[in-house]
C-alpha cells in the first residue's frame, strides 16, 4: 500500500451511475460514502449493490463472506460534509451544469487538498466545471459506461489544469477495481461517443434516405464492424431521447456531426425504433451501407487522432469493451490500408464540406 492509493472514495448522486460506480468499488475493496439528496435513491442504491454481491455468490465469483464484507464497504452519508475521508470524490448528479457546478463549489471546501475530484460528465466539458472546483489541478472526468457495475470502461479525462499525478493515481484505482481506463483529453464526446455518436446518426441518415430498413441496417453494422447488436437497436437500450442528447452535443464539430432528421424526431419523441423483418444474411448486405458506417465511423476516429483526445490502441479498447465492436475502428483501417480507408470517408467528407484528417496517411500504422 501507498500513501497515493485509493481506498475510499465519496459518490454524489446515489441513480443509475453513482449506484453502479459504488457497486464495482465495493465489490473490488473500496469503500464507498455515498450521498443523495433523496433518501429513497440511497435505498435504492444499496439494494441494487446487495443484490448484484449475492448474483456474485451465486455465480461463484465471491464467497459469502466476501459479498457481505463489500456489502458493508457501501455507506450511505447524509450531507455532503461527510464526504471529507474520501481519497477521490465522484460527481453523478443529474446532467445539469448549474447544478453540478453547485455541487462543486458546495464540496470544495469540506475536502482535503490532495482529495481528487471527479465529474461523470457524458456531455459537458470537464474545462468548464474546472472553474468551479477550487483547486483544478485535482479535477478530471471518470466518465464511466452503464451499466457501470459491470462495463469494463471508464474514459479517464485530462482537463487543461489537471495534474498529470492526479490523472495516473485515478488511472491506478481504476485499474484496482477491475476496469479497463481508457486515458484522453478533455473534448466534445471524448472519445468514444465522438464516433459512436457518428455512427448511430450515420445509420439513420440511411434510414432517412429510403436506402434499407433498420433491420438491413443493423445487419450492415454487423459486416462493418462485428456488433452483435446494431446502431438501432443500441439506440433502443439506451433511448432515443439520450442518443440525440448526445449527438446535440457535438454540434460545435459542424455539419457532419449534426443529428440526421430523423433521429431529431424519434429522439423529441423519444420512441424506440421499429426493428422489424427478417434483414438478410451479412453476406448479402447492400456494401453502400457497410460503406457509409465505415466512413462515417472513420471520419471520427481520424479527427480523434489528428488532436490527439486518445490514443489509436485506447480508442480501440473503447470501441471493443465498451461498444463491443469485435473490429474496431484503429484495426480495421490499418487491415483495409490507406487507399481504400480514402475511397471510404472522401464521399462523405465532400458531402459535408470537411477537410480531410491528416491522420489519413498515417492509415497502415496507426496502431504501431
Ligand atoms: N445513465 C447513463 O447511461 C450514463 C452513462 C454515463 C454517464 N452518465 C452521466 O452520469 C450522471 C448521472 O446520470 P444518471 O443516469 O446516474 O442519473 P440519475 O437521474 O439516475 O441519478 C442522478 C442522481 O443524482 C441525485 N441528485 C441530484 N441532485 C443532487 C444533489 N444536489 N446532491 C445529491 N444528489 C443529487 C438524484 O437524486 C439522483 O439520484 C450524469 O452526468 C450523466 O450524464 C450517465
Amino acid at each position: 500500500m501507498t500513501d497515493n492509493e485509493i481506498r475510499t472514495i465519496g459518490i454524489i448522486g446515489a441513480g443509475t451511475m453513482g449506484s453502479g460506480i459504488a457497486t464495482a468499488a465495493v465489490a473490488h475493496g473500496t469503500a464507498v460514502l455515498l450521498f443523495d439528496r433523496s433518501a429513497e435513491q440511497l435505498d435504492n442504491a444499496r439494494r441494487a449493490a446487495r443484490s448484484f454481491l449475492a448474483r456474485q455468490v451465486e455465480k461463484g465469483r465471491l464467497s459469502e463472506a466476501e459479498a457481505a464484507a463489500a456489502g458493508d464497504r457501501l455507506r450511505p452519508v447524509d450531507a455532503l460534509g461527510d464526504l471529507g475521508a474520501s481519497d477521490l470524490v465522484i460527481e453523478a448528479v443529474f446532467e445539469d451544469f448549474d447544478l453540478k457546478a453547485r455541487v462543486f463549489e458546495d464540496l470544495s471546501g469540506e475536502l482535503a487538498a490532495e482529495t481528487l475530484i471527479a465529474t461523470n460528465t457524458s456531455c459537458l466539458r470537464v474545462d468548464d466545471l474546472a472553474a468551479h472546483v477550487s483547486r483544478p489541478e485535482r479535477f478530471l472526468g471518470l466518465h464511466f459506461f452503464s451499466p457501470a457495475a459491470v462495463n469494463p470502461v471508464v474514459e479517464v479525462v485530462s482537463g487543461k489544469a489537471s495534474d498529470a499525478a492526479a490523472v495516473e493515481r485515478a488511472l491506478a484505482w481504476c485499474r484496482a477495481i477491475g476496469k479497463r481506463p481508457i486515458r484522453c483529453r478533455d473534448s466534445w464526446g471524448f472519445a468514444i461517443n465522438r464516433f459512436f455518436c457518428p455512427y448511430t446518426n450515420e445509420a439513420v441518415r440511411l434510414l432517412d434516405e429510403g436506402l434499407a430498413d433498420t433491420a438491413t441496417i443493423d445487419r450492415a453494422a454487423e459486416a462493418a464492424f462485428g456488433v452483435g447488436v446494431g446502431p438501432f437497436a443500441v439506440q433502443n437500450i439506451i433511448k432515443p431521447r439520450i442518443n440525440l442528447h448526445a449527438i446535440r452535443n457535438l454540434a460545435p464539430l459542424g455539419a457532419f456531426y449534426a443529428p440526421a432528421d430523423g433521429l431529431v424526431a424519434q429522439g423529441e419523441a423519444d420512441r424506440p425504433w421499429p426493428i422489424e423483418g427478417e434483414p438478410p444474411p451479412v453476406e448479402a448486405v447492400p456494401p453502400q451501407l457497410v460503406d457509409r458506417l465505415q466512413g462515417a465511423v472513420f471520419i471520427a476516429v481520424l479527427e480523434l487522432l489528428d488532436e490527439a483526445v486518445a490514443a489509436a490502441a485506447d480508442i480501440d479498447d473503447g470501441a471493443r469493451f465498451a461498444l463491443r465492436f469485435t473490429r474496431p475502428p484503429c484495426a480495421l483501417m490499418d487491415e483495409l490500408g490507406a487507399a481504400r480507408v480514402a475511397a471510404l470517408v472522401q464521399p462523405l467528407l465532400a458531402r459535408h464540406d470537411r477537410k480531410a484528417p491528416t491522420s489519413l496517411a498515417r492509415v497502415g500504422s496507426l496502431l504501431v
